[in-house]
């Protein structure tokens, strides 16, 4: 059976398919992206719509039960070509950082505007209760929602809606379909490719490049070169800016945007430096064919590094105190998208016959498949299954069939044994590992830290644990895959573009020349896991992939900030002065541990241990 529902003003229909709810419907159905997938159980918000004059969440939402409604998604708040008043009490308080949760908090906002038009602190604190913001916005929120009160009086105030962002040129983030990845002539990622003239016109209309180069301290080159570029995203001829002839100006790094504000910093110092207006600057970011190198946003960037920067004074660099744009107050770029709905996330990104993939997990973290019988979940219509040693995934032309067909799979799993919560800092103890880089073992030592600490008269020891932690973005994991000519292209979203092309193309076994990243403007911190998985089943498949993890998937496949145990021993003298420091850190990382006070004896230690549960940095 075919239903009908009313979206933003438009008669839309779609298949009746069982248990279907609507934040799928609108989603993937009907391409509507405004409402985002977040818990998946009504505890979030993020997926909030207007269903008439009430706010819902759509993903707990049956979409049999609104055929004939009216539904109002964040892009059909604004009315007549003018921004709804929360949309531009946003903008006004800037009430947003990644911008994921914004689309649902609007919606709701709306509702709450039109049932009590001047809500009080309390009200609007338990009216919007079922909203989430991870990036922690909620003072900012506070102020929106009052001054969108004030101005549901003042419609003279209100804006027209900004145009898409996209509309006003190539790169500055994709929008709708996924956008082709821009490629240049030489066939290779720009920080591969030889660096002459025409290697970057390919991409870009005439104009003129300008290329930071060191050209007074003479380039390195070989394997200086190469050692620099290995460990600086500023090697010489690491960075660069186009000019086109219209005056529009397009600066290229390899960092991201994940809601840190990036994209808007970066592009008022380029105005600032070009002594052009902030609006003429597009940046395009974290796209590995046309970025510089970047290893990413992290203290990677230093380890194993022994390197001495002579930067001459009195450079041309602008000082602070002459700031034109740079160091005033700023509206975030793309903030307009945000609060219109037109922002996509990668979750967002679609391509014409795309289809949606899903991916058998382990019942336990360590747990190894014993054997899998794919057979079930083969005979689904329209079900490819992928095996790959021990990956089993499934493409489906949507994403519920694909969920049934690894429901269908019937695996068997042998499992490890895992500690529990009240014995895991003795286990991390008693499995220490060798590790390299930023997680290696670390150990400083300085006078008799046992003869000190055996020795003062004031003695105090502790003993702390931390649990691990999820890190809970409201944005789940996901990833557009396509291949093309042998070529892979991927859409998602990570902080390091450049290690997930290495990652890729050492699992595929296809050189890096043929990976190519595109890391729209995202919410969450993820690596390259989701995107392998993608590329997996696109190649498969012969067809554009997108894999989107789900809430349970995020808590029981995504890395946590890792769980520790810390040991502090220490003595000090009748004065207070400390004497001797013994400080032993367990699985937590090696930064800052070492101490700001002058200590005559002191051992710090960090140890990594082997973890029951995956870990990673937090955000
Ligand atoms: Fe709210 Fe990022 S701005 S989740």
């Amino acid at each position: 059976m075919i239903l009908t529902i009313t979206v933003d003003g438009a008669v839309v229909s779609f298949p009746d398919r069982d248990g279907q709810n609507l934040l799928d419907v609108l989603r993937d159905d009907i391409g509507v992206t405004g409402p985002k997938p977040g818990c998946g159980e009504d505890a979030c918000g993020a997926c909030t719509v207007l269903v008439g004059r009430r706010a819902v969440t759509a993903c707990t939402t049956p979409a049999a039960q609104l055929a004939g409604q009216q539904i109002t998604t964040v892009a059909g708040l604004a009315e007549d070509g003018v921004l709804h008043p929360v949309q531009q009490a946003w903008l006004e308080t800037g009430a947003m950082q990644c911008g994921y949760c914004t689309p649902g908090w609007l919606t709701a906002i709306a509702a709450l505007l039109a049932r009590t038009p001047d809500p009080d602190d309390d009200r609007i604190a338990a009216e919007l209760a079922g909203s989430v913001c991870r990036c922690w916005t909620y003072p900012r929120i506070l102020r929106a929602v009052h001054r969108a009160a004030e101005l549901m009086n003042h419609p003279e105030l209100l804006l027209p809606v900004p145009p898409p962002a996209d509309a006003r040129g190539w790169g500055a983030r994709p929008a709708g379909p996924a956008p082709a990845a821009p490629r240049l002539p030489a066939g290779l990622p720009w920080d591969q490719a030889p660096k002459d003239g025409e290697t970057f016109f390919g991409p870009l209309c005439d104009g003129l490049v300008a290329v930071v180069s060191d050209a007074a301290a003479g380039a390195p080159d070989g394997a200086a070169f190469d050692a620099a570029r290995q460990h600086s995203w500023d090697a010489p001829d690491g960075a660069w800016v186009h000019v086109s002839a219209d005056g529009t100006i397009t600066a290229f790094t390899g960092k991201v945007e994940a809601g840190q504000g990036t994209r808007t910093v970066l592009a008022l110092l380029v105005a600032e430096e070009l002594a052009m207006p902030p609006a003429s600057v597009r940046l395009v970011m974290g796209q590995t064919d046309v970025s510089p190198f970047d290893p990413g946003t992290s203290g990677d960037l230093l380890t194993g590094v022994r390197r001495v920067e002579r930067v001459p004074a009195g450079g041309p660099v602008t000082r602070p105190a002459e700031w034109q744009p740079a160091g005033h107050e700023a509206r975030a770029v793309g903030g307009a998208d945000v609060v219109t709905g037109a922002k996509r996330f990668p979750a967002d990104l679609r391509m014409d016959g795309m289809l949606h993939g899903c991916v058998l997990r382990p019942p336990a973290f360590g747990a190894t498949l014993r054997s899998a019988d794919t057979t079930a979940a083969a005979a689904l219509p329209g079900v490819l299954v992928v095996r790959e040693e021990a990956f089993i995934g499934a493409a489906a032309p949507d994403r519920a069939t694909a969920r049934r067909a690894i429901e269908a799979v019937d695996a068997s799993w042998d499992r490890r044994p895992q500690p529990g919560p009240g014995e895991l800092a003795d286990y991390l103890r008693a499995h220490p590992i060798a590790a390299e880089g930023r997680s290696a073992a670390f150990r400083h030592e300085a006078g008799d830290v046992d003869a000190a600490l055996a020795a003062g008269p004031l003695r105090l020891a502790a003993r702390y644990t931390t649990a691990h932690v999820a890190h809970v973005a409201l944005e789940p994991r996901s990833a557009l895959a396509s291949w093309q000519d042998k070529q892979l292209t991927v859409w998602t979203g990570t902080s390091t573009p450049f290690r997930a092309r290495r990652e890729l193309a050492a699992a595929l076994g296809i050189p890096e020349a043929v990976v190519h990243v595109l890391v729209p403007d995202f919410g969450g911190r993820h690596g390259s896991a989701v995107a392998l998985e993608a590329a997996r089943l696109a190649r498969a498949a012969g067809r554009p992939v997108k894999v989107q993890w789900s809430r349970p998937e995020e808590f029981r496949c995504g890395y946590l900030r890792p769980a520790a145990l810390i040991e502090v021993r220490s003595s000090a003298g009748r004065t207070g002065a400390i004497t001797g420091w013994s400080f032993c850190t367990i699985n937590s990382g090696q930064a800052g541990i070492l101490s700001p006070y002058r200590i005559p004896h002191q051992r710090i230690v960090y140890q990594p241990a082997e973890s029951p549960l995956p870990q990673g940095p937090y955000r």
